[in-house]
């Protein structure tokens, strides 16, 4: 079932960054530039930095996305910005459902593939999460939980389009703490079976990143957990030594 797929680390600032940045954008272009790598690197930016850090990256191995999009083209909906905002900024990725706008936000699902969808139609691969609160993980429904948030979230795509997905259970995520392998392993062969199930052979293709206080420390364990694409980053994605840590570990 699974296949050899090369690994994706995506780095998402959150609400956080500046212009002083700029250096550690720098500092990874020109290791990514000095090394081979064998993932592909990606930093989410607040929107206000997005181009300026695609134009950053210009000719460098790196790309970047953008941290959420509203599902419609245009319109009157203040404060949020479009798929082909995104693109014109620069961004080739976009993470929909964080679990932290799916908590302030209130996005359902529902909301979620629709943003999942507009990002395909406008050329922009969305980064789909989903990931359980510690409520459900002690309940033990957090497997039936996650797999079916995530069913219910992504979009149908065609061959020439790329979705990716994130798990992230909720207590991992700036906590330090972090699901153990063997919660990780069980979890993702869950969501690849999922994936295959809706979407055949594309379903095993999927990238599916880990999301929740990876660090240089842990990440070569999580990432050498089968049907573990990759790594969604946050705090550790803010410092460059750390996040290339992380990219290494890939
Ligand atoms: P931390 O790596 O800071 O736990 O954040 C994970 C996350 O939410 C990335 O999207």
């Amino acid at each position: 079932m699974t296949q050899k797929i090369t690994p994706l680390i995506a780095g998402n600032w959150k609400m956080n960054g500046d212009a002083g940045s700029f250096l550690e954008v720098e500092v990874i272009k020109d290791r990514l530039a000095a090394n081979e790598v064998n993932a592909q690197v990606v930093i989410c930016p607040p929107a206000t930095l997005l181009h300026r850090v695609s134009v950053a990256l210009h000719e460098s191995a790196a790309k970047t996305g953008a941290q959420n999009c509203h599902a419609a083209p245009s319109g009157a909906h203040t404060g949020d910005i479009s798929v082909a905002m995104v693109r014109e900024a620069g961004g080739e990725y976009v993470i929909v459902g964080h679990s932290e706008r799916r908590e302030s936000y209130v996005e359902s699902n529902a909301d979620v593939k629709a943003k999942a969808a507009a990002a395909l139609g406008g050329g922009v691969v969305p980064i789909i999460c989903c990931g359980e609160s510690l409520e459900i993980r002690e309940s033990g429904k957090a497997i039936d939980v996650v797999v079916a948030q995530i069913i219910a979230s992504c979009p149908d795509f065609d061959q020439s389009q790329e979705i990716v997905v994130a798990y992230e259970p909720i207590w991992a995520i700036g906590t330090g703490k972090t699901a153990s392998s063997g919660d990780v392993d069980e979890m993702h062969n869950a969501i690849r079976a999922a994936l295959v199930e809706r979407f055949g052979d594309a379903g095993a293709k999927i990238k599916i990143l880990y999301g929740g206080s990876v660090k240089p420390a842990n990440a070569e364990e999580l990432l050498g957990v089968e049907n573990v694409n990759g790594a969604l980053v946050g705090g550790a994605s803010l410092k460059a030594d750390d996040f290339w840590g992380i990219i290494s570990a890939a």
